[in-house]
């Protein structure tokens, strides 16, 4: 079965909610306004049950199918929160907020995932349980995993979960999705180096901290090239480094260095953060310098489960005709990765065309997605969950 029909009559009420969602992005857990407009929506539908306040500012509502509640529980998931990006697209209904943007397609998601409660509120052509989830904080906050905490998969009793990234490059309406990892775990470190500041012209009283940072960064690069396995994926970068010396004739008392961490290989978060304390402590030491290490454990990898994955590419296979069920994993993050920790499920990418890269300020959701991407979320319940 190609794009539901129904679905695909209500394309241009649902690109109205994504272009008011558009015009008006939220940060983080402030997603209020999001949620309310979300949850105003559901109410018209005539879900089930809606419960807010779910991880701060989560919302999740739940759709019966034809025999009440008994039958399997799916969890479907949308993201809400935009970015701190001004906006550069001249849109009509571009940010009305400065300095805030859906960069990413979060009000894509949220949309399509409304689209399809829509659909299966009316519809109800399944025999089990959906349960929408959305999620605030997914841009470093870790809204995913503030849900869980507020015992999403138990509460409801959710056996599987799916969601969904826009992905610009691919052609819109097409699907894409791998077993295993697919997007990366994501670490940040943050190493202060001090040493002794002195005049520019007498090194030998000093200890130079600029040249010992230096030497931490350089060695910092023999973690992958000579630590990790050279067919597993991980990569290191220092963003930032900055010393307390602001002139030319001034050697550095302090640097500080910030630096990630990413791998599609969880074993590997463990030896880099090891490796990565060892190098700055040992190399500070060596040039009688001093270094503190901060790990901050970031995403977890995005690992979808083998049975899962094809339910979902089967169901993405149905709606666009095809599916590249093989894709080349990626390494940003992603913290449906917190959800997949806790329960079996997947999560696909469907393609956005040729548009400005996600977290770019000229980046826009094509409306044009969104018939293949509720008909996806609806052909997964009604497959899962068929009606006896
Ligand atoms: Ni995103």
């Amino acid at each position: 079965m190609p794009i539901k029909n129904r679905l695909a009559d209500m394309h241009d009420e649902i690109t109205g909610w994504r272009r008011h969602l558009h015009a008006h992005p939220e940060l983080l857990y402030d997603v209020h306004e999001t949620a309310a407009f979300v949850v105003e929506r559901l109410k018209s539908f005539g879900v089930d049950d809606i419960t807010t306040g779910i991880g701060k500012t989560g919302v999740v509502a739940v759709i019966k199918g034809k025999s009440g509640s008994k039958g399997r529980v799916i969890g479907l998931r949308a993201d809400m929160d935009a970015l701190p990006i001004e906006e550069a697209t001249g849109l009509d209904y571009a940010s009305s907020v400065p300095g805030k943007m859906h960069a990413c397609g979060h009000d894509g998601h949220t949309s399509m995932l409304l689209g399809a409660a829509k659909y299966l509120a009316e519809t109800r052509n399944f025999d089990g349980t959906a349960v929408l989830i959305f999620q605030p904080a997914e841009e470093g906050g870790a809204g995913g995993l503030a849900m869980c905490q507020d015992g999403l998969m138990e509460r409801w009793g959710i056996q599987e979960v799916y969601g969904m990234h826009n992905m610009p490059g691919m052609a819109v309406g097409e699907f894409a999705i791998r077993p295993g990892a697919l997007l990366a775990s994501s670490d940040e470190f943050e190493i202060v180096v001090t040493g002794k500041g002195g005049h520019a012209a007498a090194p030998h009283d000093a200890v130079d901290t600029t040249l010992v940072a230096s030497q931490i960064v350089v060695s910092l690069q023999s973690v992958v090239a000579r630590t990790v396995d050279p067919v597993k994926r991980v990569v290191l970068t220092v963003g930032t480094f900055e010393t307390d010396s602001v002139a030319s004739n001034v050697i550095a008392h302090t640097a500080r260095l910030l630096g990630t961490v990413r791998t599609l290989d969880p074993e590997y978060r463990a030896i880099a953060e090891e490796r990565v304390r060892r190098i700055a402590e040992d190399t500070a030491s060596a040039f009688g310098a001093r270094a503190e290490v901060t790990w901050t454990p970031g995403y977890p990898v995005t690992v979808n489960s083998e049975t899962e994955t094809r339910h979902a590419a089967e169901a993405a296979e149905a709606v666009a005709g095809k599916v590249n069920s093989n894709t080349d994993p990626i390494m940003p993050s992603e913290d449906f990765a917190y959800m997949l920790e806790e329960r079996p499920g997947a999560y696909i990418f469907i393609g956005n065309g040729d548009t400005a890269m996600c977290h770019h300020p000229a980046y826009n959701f094509d409306d044009g997605a969104i018939p293949a991407g509720c008909s996806w979320f609806a052909e997964l319940v009604e497959r899962r969950m068929p009606v006896a």
